[in-house]
């Protein structure tokens, strides 16, 4: 094994390797040599076949045909006799093409199996005799049988869909030397698996997803089968090994391979018995629960050539005891807290190795410190990630040195300096390259050739502009090309779209970059996801790529009408928002039956929307859909009904008539945000549309408005609760909710600032009903609407009292009744809104003292904020409440008209510094949330793309959450 070939090759050697030992031993008959059947076997092989229910590739075919007199069945495919014998020795019945979505044999596993004495190789994996993977059929457990074939040497019913209780009558086959259970999509248990100790002869055991969750005493059974030289347990939610009486030192004598991965072992003891084998080549950890620190035993392990830890808690530096580990080739500690210096971890590295290392993994292990200049020597490395971490200084250029890396990820770090043609001199193995969320300049002469053929190129944030780069047209072999915020000043290079037509993902979003799109971009069959948005584009929106998911044109200079067919099936979002699009939105917007994210927003379209009559039942299953800023005119469009899955709708600013369908109640069952503002809806406010249980943003605001405010509103239980930013996992990366979505700069209200809100909205908790014609009173039940951040019923013609529970509504930052007819006083319980950082109740019939204390004393502008309600009194109005409550005189307010003109240059500063507060929250929500849209906006397309791209992805937005 001194000649391991490359990494790949690694784990499959392993168990190739040890299967071959095995087979060698079994069975020196060669397919084509051949015994002469025995009969009685031939019709037990019959029999199998027929237990058999289906058999789509013929695999079977030959079973029971003869040349003429009586058939042979050791010629049979897949049968193999002794060949002095003619007994039946082996099955190899292994389904070949269930890669290609065969199901193989379908069916049972006969009992005449035990009419074949002789039997010693049995490999049934990747059929569907469990049926657990078909759609109708019960899954079926594993024959209690199979425990008397006493020969049996092998016995492989891996992805094979069996069921249930794996029989303990296993353990009677002590001659079994390789046993694999693996992948029986968790249909396969074992609470107890004693049973193992009998399988003395074992040599290879995988039970991986086989569910061993009740079996407490594993590792002692395990540690009592010393013939073992590969065990994969992986995903059989193993816990610690520490309730049974595991041994510090392991009876594994010959382990070679260990495969513990994603189990929940969370053992606090470093005295474990899989840190110190010395004979194992492969250890893989990952996905545990392990919080310990590296054990110094890790250091006897000398013949380790792959250690995979991944995704665990390990805590500290790797310790100094491993310079004996000169086998290492693949290092993997991906996810993990070693929290410690570069040079250090290098140093512990062992220097023997360094000619061997292939694979380097060490992405989020809050490494700091610098890149080694000596990089360069580990000349077989060919995956290189030390992404999401704190690495700071110039990239070495001694990393140019790596002829064999396909594979550079050194995102998400804090790397600066510039990166010149020296830091891919010798590349030309590159394939990946991520360096983004860094501060690097590329600084690269246009005349400059790659060595590599990169596929994967990932430089967002670094910058190379104002020159588009030119080296990128010789890279025609790239299918992810990210050039975002790359500082590029320049027009679009005639040649991109020729040499970039089979990419499948495309994004120069966030430049300057200039240029007509050409009127179709069907020939990039390839694409999935197309960015361009932020830049200068002209032109009008170009006939899309057949298997488009995604396009992103918003924030340009693209004019016309869209086109009649926008040529994209599948699409499942669009953003063509703040350009100059003009003209009607065709039908054709109606059958896009994945669209989930629509935002036209911010152009000149007009007209009424289709009507989209023509539904499927899984068509318009959109979830966003923003309109704002046209010229949509028509009644609330009748096609959104069938849009249940609608969260954010927002037809703002558009000349949108008629009342408010009762039906959005009921038909937009999942509506959060519901932005209606500045249209000419009339009517009174749906009962209805309070009964939507998630609906936490509602404004109706500069419309006509009547009737009254309902008390139903209470039953808005989106508006009783506090929205917090969603925490991200920070290993996929994505919320909880799929409500975080892309909701991109959208104008807001809120404390008198008209603004352009980040996507910081998804959080908000609002209600703005002001500038219509309501009337009637301000119903008490608002107070229970505990969630809300803004309230603004102003410019209404509300009479009544201010509800006296007001300061239940702790949330409250700004609060706006001004403009009514409000009487009575203003209830005490106003300052308990601690929160409370603009109030305006002017232009009322207020009268009484005005409330003291708290935020109340503390906000800017307090004049202003009475203004226009003759019977207040009290600070922070100059008129005395003691003296008998006249009138208020004109001598009054002149005073307080006197009192506002003075005050507006110091309103002004306080405005500014409450402009300033409110700048610093949407910068935090800005960076989240904007990168939570970016991302998910790739998202989709990652199932179909790659799910390399998205754990890259999750790394980045994990920093991006941990910087925020
Ligand atoms: C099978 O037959 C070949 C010659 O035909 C012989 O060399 C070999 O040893 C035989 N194997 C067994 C297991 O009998
Ligand atoms: C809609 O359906 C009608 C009849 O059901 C059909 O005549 C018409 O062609 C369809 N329209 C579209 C755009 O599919
Ligand atoms: C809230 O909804 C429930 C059930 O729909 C209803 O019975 C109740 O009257 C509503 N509350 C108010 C205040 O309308
Ligand atoms: C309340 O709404 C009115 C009219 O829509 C607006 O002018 C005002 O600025 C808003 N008040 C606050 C505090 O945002």
């Amino acid at each position: 094994m001194a000649l391991l070939p490359k990494l790949r090759c690694i784990g499959s050697m392993l168990c190739a390797g040890g299967a071959a030992i095995i087979f060698l031993t079994l069975s020196a008959s060669v397919l084509g040599v051949v015994g002469v059947c025995v009969p009685s076997e031939r019709a037990a092989l019959l029999a199998i076949k027929r237990g058999f229910s289906s058999d789509p590739d013929g695999r079977l075919a030959s079973w029971g045909a003869g040349g003429g007199g009586i058939p042979d069945c050791c010629r049979w495919d897949g049968v193999v006799c002794d060949n002095a014998t003619g007994h039946v020795t082996e099955l190899r019945l292994h389904n070949a093409r269930a890669d290609d979505g065969s199901t193989g044999l379908d069916g049972e596993i006969s009992p005449s199996l035990l009419d074949l004495p002789r039997l010693a190789y049995l490999d049934l994996s990747q059929n569907s005799i469990g049926g657990g993977g078909g759609d109708n059929l019960a899954a079926s457990p594993l024959p209690r049988f199979l425990g008397s074939l006493s020969d049996l040497r092998y016995l492989n019913l891996s992805s094979t869909g069996l069921a249930g209780e794996i029989p303990p009558q296993l353990g009677n086959l002590s001659r079994l030397q390789y046993l694999d259970l693996s992948s029986n999509s968790g249909g396969l248990y074992s609470g107890d698996i004693s049973w193992l100790v009998g399988l003395s002869s074992l040599e290879y055991l995988d039970m991986s997803v086989v569910n061993l969750n009740a079996s407490v005493g594993w590792s002692g059974v395990v540690n009592k089968l010393p013939s073992l030289r590969v065990l994969a347990l992986s995903n059989c939610g193993l816990t610690a090994p520490a309730p049974s009486p595991a041994p510090a030192r392991a009876n594994l004598t010959r382990l070679q391979k260990l495969d513990l991965s994603t189990n929940v072992i969370n053992t606090s003891t470093v005295n474990s018995w899989f840190w110190d084998v010395p004979t194992l080549r492969y250890l893989d950890l990952s996905g545990n629960a392990l919080s310990i620190p590296f054990p110094d035993a890790l250091g006897n392990m000398t013949n380790l050539q792959v250690l995979n830890l991944q995704g665990n808690d390990m805590v500290g530096m790797i310790p100094a005891t491993l310079q004996r580990l000169c086998s290492l080739q693949v290092v993997d500690l991906t996810v993990n807290s070693i929290n410690g210096d570069m040079a250090e971890f290098m140093r512990r590295l062992p220097r023997c190795a360094f000619k061997n290392l292939q694979v380097l993994q060490l992405s989020a292990v809050n490494m700091s410190g610098h890149l080694p200049k000596w990089i360069g020597e580990m000349s077989e490395l060919t995956i290189l990630d030390l992404s999401v971490n704190k690495l700071a200084g110039e990239i070495p250029e001694g990393i140019g040195k790596l002829s064999n890396l396909t594979r550079l990820f050194l995102q998400n770090n804090f790397l600066n300096g510039s990166l010149s043609e020296e830091h891919f001199a010798d590349l030309v193995s590159l394939e990946w390259i991520d360096l983004s969320l860094n501060s690097l300049i590329m600084e690269i002469k246009p005349s400059w050739k790659p060595p590599c053929k990169l596929v994967y190129a990932y430089f967002p944030d670094v910058q190379m502009g104002p020159l588009f780069p030119a080296w990128i047209k010789h890279q025609p072999s790239i299918k992810y090309l990210d050039i975002s915020n790359a500082g590029i000043v320049d027009e679009l290079p005639t040649w991109f779209w020729r040499s970039y037509s089979d990419a499948v993902y495309l994004n120069i979003s966030v430049n300057q970059i200039s240029g007509m799109l050409p009127p179709s971009l069907k020939f990039m069959r390839s694409a999935l996801a197309i960015y361009l948005g932020s830049n200068n584009l002209t032109g009008s929106v170009p006939l899309l790529p057949e298997k488009l998911l995604v396009l992103d044109l918003s924030r340009n200079s693209l004019s016309g009408p869209f086109p009649q067919e926008f040529g994209a099936p599948e699409l499942v979002e669009l953003d063509v928002s703040s350009n100059k699009i003009s003209g009607i939105v065709p039908t054709t917007l109606c059958q896009f039956p994945n669209l989930l994210h629509l935002d036209l927003s911010n152009n000149n379209l007009t007209g009424r929307l289709p009507k989209c009559r023509n539904i499927s039942s899984d068509g318009l299953g959109l979830t966003t859909l923003i309109l704002y800023r046209n010229n949509f005119s028509g009644e609330f469009p009748e096609f959104l009904k069938h849009c249940r899955s609608m969260t954010f709708l927002d037809l703002a600013q558009n000349m949108f008539s008629g009342i408010l369908p009762e039906w959005i109640g009921r038909k937009l069952p999942s509506l959060t945000h519901l932005r209606l503002k500045s249209n000419r809806f009339s009517g009174s406010i749906p009962t209805q549309l309070t009964q939507l249980p998630d609906l936490q943003f509602l404004d109706l605001a500069d419309n006509r408005i009547s009737g009254s405010i309902p008390p139903s509103l209470a039953n808005m239980t989106g508006m009783t609760q506090e929205h917090l930013p969603l925490v991200l996992n920070p290993l996929t990366g994505y919320g909880a909710s799929g409500n975080d979505r892309i909701v991109d700069s959208l104008p807001m209200v809120t404390k008198g600032q008209d603004r352009s809100y980040t996507s910081g909205v998804i959080y908000m908790v609002s209600l703005d009903l002001s500038d219509n014609v309501l009337d009637g009173g301000i119903p008490e039940e608002l107070s229970s609407l505990t969630g809300l951040v803004n309230l603004n019923l102003s410019m209404n013609h509300l009479t009544g009292t201010i509800p006296q529970k007001i300061g239940a509504l702790q949330k409250l930052e700004s609060l706006d009744l001004s403009i009514n007819a409000l009487s009575g006083g203003i209830p005490s319980s106003l300052s308990d809104l601690t929160s409370l950082s603009h109030l305006n109740l002017s232009y009322n019939n207020l009268s009484g003292r005005i409330p003291s204390g708290n935020q109340l004393q503390a906000l800017a502008n307090p004049a202003y904020i009475y203004i226009g309600n003759a019977g207040l009194c009290g600070p922070p109005l100059s008129k005395n409440c003691s003296s008998e409550n006249s009138r208020t005189s004109q001598l009054d307010l002149h005073e307080l008209k006197g009192l506002s003109d003075a005050m507006s240059l110091y309103f002004g500063l306080a405005l500014g510094f409450v402009v300033g507060l409110w700048m610093v929250f949407f910068c935090l929500l800005f960076v989240k949330t904007w990168r939570i849209a970016y991302f998910q906006a790739v998202e989709k397309a990652y199932d179909t793309v790659h799910v390399f791209v998205a754990v890259r992805w999750a790394k980045c937005r994990e920093k991006k959450t941990a910087t925020s």
